[in-house]
């Protein structure tokens, strides 16, 4: 009923627990679709029909020969997963591996599908033009194993956003997807009747901030504002911009300048240039900032040399500086100096970039009347751009909606938040997070401590942790941090069981391991099921949560677990109510990943700055508009 007109490539995807019956759709439905997906109790079956062994799991012999018979005549349209979770006995908390299906140890129960059977059915799925889905992929129902339910959902709904037709029945089914929040423009199978859910909306708020110091207060008629914002945004290799939140939180603030009758000069970075280099030109932006303002946007293509386009723009335009690190002056300091470079002469150089920068300062200054910092991502710099150009404007500077907006909100986590409050810290250089987990652990309840970052707290209690990352000279660091968790009473988490793998490669095998015992050659990528069933509540029972790092190699599908299940059950916390903020690069991407960014009370868009300013770090950027001394 449900094919009917259906669009081709179909892909079926059958799980859950009542074999007969999904034999029964198998048999019914196979010679009109494209590709069926087996999951859940079917999977012991056709692994025994194609003569591999199961394990404890349940097969009856019917239905291994009814297994046989569809494999002979739909071989193709066949897909089994390629690995699994088994486990010793079928409950949530019993030992679990990770092993290839035709491999499976005697004595095991298949509980889930591994994480490169997750790949291939995304794949079909996504691939497909229409899909229909009954039956979950493994034991859902117990948070070990819901893994390959959870990835499944989210790889429908991202299909779904991109146009696949998706038609869900089975209650597991369609409550796994209601708890995960993605049902979002999927097609539910109630009674005989397919009924629509919500559409996906993509929200993205044009709202002002009310209070603080803002640029309300300001009237930009008829001035020239020069801006700086932070449009250092990914690009792909096509120049394609992959996130754009910088640029749409930055809407409101060119808006309002625009609507009071001001045009806008805009300067900002992109990456790391040591030279003028067409890979980091703010050219390949100029058409989407166009798009996302809804006016057309001018490009001067030297920062130096817009003081004609600067002139000439009137009320209402916009123009787009090219990017400012094209110059040493920006960040002042000195370029191309030799290897061997004696002190003297590095002393010189700096000296004579200093020097050349208070042209370039003076130049960019030039173009504007007033001067707005709205670049929160690049506050922690004293540059050229976000400090020094604000002595021109001694009573025309001010920080835009953008930087307001960020101020406001950590400050609620860290002075207003209501308990119990929760930090969330991963990534995988300790050294890096050392000043912010210190300056946290005064503030918060709870500190969850996830990524590689943990191995180094791992080592410091004597585990044993392989090939995991680790800074052995933040060994009596970690000590510390123990130390004052214990004095000031603050729950410190730290993984018990992680996910690990003989290469830093996707591809890797890939096996369970107590975290404290890795075997040697090996290394923790991901965290296990049972630190994320942990960290899952922990964070679930907070109500005011800071998220900064990943927690494993998340960039890496096959390591991405653990990484999306905290970003699950930070939202699933917003829902219960909880205020959450998530900032850093990669969190943010991780969130943009699993397509749950607009489910989190408050994505940062920056990531050294927002640590610098939880440590209690005085940012340049904000003190050059606040302080009448610089
Ligand atoms: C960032 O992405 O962190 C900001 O744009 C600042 O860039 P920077 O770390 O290169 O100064
Ligand atoms: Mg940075």
């Amino acid at each position: 009923m449900m094919l009917q007109n259906a669009e081709h490539p179909i892909t079926v995807l059958l799980g859950g627990d009542k074999v007969k019956e999904q034999m029964e759709a198998i048999e019914g439905i196979a010679s009109g679709v494209d590709t069926i997906l087996v999951a859940g109790a079917l999977v012991a079956p056709f692994a025994k029909a194609s003569g591999m062994n199961v394990g404890n799991s349940k097969v009856c012999d019917e239905c291994v020969s009814r297994a046989k018979a569809i494999l002979e005549s739909n071989k193709a349209k066949i897909c089994l997963p390629v690995d699994c979770y088994v486990a010793d006995k079928p409950e949530n908390d019993s030992n679990i591996e990770h092993t290839k299906l035709n491999e499976i140890p005697d004595g095991r129960f298949i509980m889930d599908i591994g994480v490169k059977t997750v790949d291939i059915f995304a794949e079909k799925i996504e691939g497909a033009k229409t899909f229909v889905w009954n039956g979950t992929l493994g034991h859902s129902e117990m948070p070990h194993f819901a893994y390959g339910t959870y990835k499944t959902a989210l790889a429908a709904a991202r299909g779904t956003v991109n146009g696949l037709k998706t038609m869900v029945d089975g209650d597991d089914t369609k409550a796994a997807i209601l708890r995960y929040g993605l049902e979002g423009g999927m097609f539910f199978l109630e009674g005989d009747k397919l009924v629509k859910k919500a559409e996906r909306k993509v929200v993205h708020t044009d709202e002002a901030p009310k209070d603080g110091y803002t640029i309300d207060k300001y009237n930009f008629n008829g001035k020239k504002v020069l801006l700086r914002v932070d449009f250092n945004v990914p690009l792909d290799e096509n120049f394609n911009i992959t996130d754009d939140t910088r640029i749409v939180c930055e809407v409101p603030t060119i808006k309002k300048i625009l609507k009071d009758g001001g045009a806008v000069i805009i300067m900002s970075h992109l990456g790391r240039p040591k030279k003028v280099d067409n890979k980091f030109s703010l050219k390949h932006i100029v058409k989407h900032v166009s798009e996302c303002l809804g006016v057309p946007v001018q490009f001067a293509d030297d920062c130096q040399k817009a003081q004609a386009q600067a002139a000439a723009l009137k009320s209402g335009e916009v123009l787009l500086l090219e990017n400012l690190r094209f110059y040493a002056e920006e960040e002042g300091k000195p370029r191309g100096l030799a290897d061997d470079a004696t002190d003297e002469e590095k002393k010189a150089a700096k000296a004579a970039v200093k020097e050349s920068q208070k042209e370039f300062v003076k130049t960019l200054a030039s173009y504007g009347d007033c001067y707005v910092n709205d670049a929160f991502g690049t506050a922690h710099r004293a540059h050229a751009s976000t400090y020094y150009v604000a002595k021109y404007f001694p009573k025309d500077k001010m920080l835009g909606y953008l930087v307001e907006n960020e101020v406001n909100n950590i400050n609620k986590v860290l002075t207003t938040g209501e308990k119990p409050v929760t930090a969330i810290v991963g990534g995988s250089k300790i050294s890096t997070k050392i000043d912010i987990i210190k300056s946290l652990i005064t503030k918060v309840d709870n500190l969850i401590v996830g990524g590689g970052i943990s191995y180094t707290f791992i080592k410091a209690m004597g585990g044993n942790i392989g090939r995991s990352l680790a800074e052995d000279d933040c060994i009596p660091i970690a000590n510390e941090i123990l130390d004052m968790a214990k004095k000031l009473n603050v729950n410190l988490y730290l993984p018990v069981d992680c996910m690990i793998g003989d290469k830093f490669d996707n591809e890797a095998n890939i096996r369970m391991a107590d975290v404290r015992n890795v075997p040697d050659g090996w290394e923790g990528m991901d965290m296990g099921v049972k630190t994320i069933q942990r960290y899952t509540e922990v964070i679930e029972n907070s109500k005011t949560i800071l998220w900064n790092g990943p927690m494993g190699v998340f960039e890496m599908e096959h390591f991405s677990n653990g990484t999306m299940k905290v970003a699950l059950a930070v939202c699933r916390a917003t829902e219960l109510g909880a205020f959450t903020l998530v900032g850093g690069g990669d969190s943010i991407a991780a969130l943009n990943k699993f397509n749950l960014s607009e489910k989190i009370s408050y994505a940062s868009t920056a990531g050294g700055a927002l640590l610098e300013y939880i440590e209690g770090k005085e940012l340049p950027g904000l003190k050059a508009i606040s302080s009448d001394e610089i």
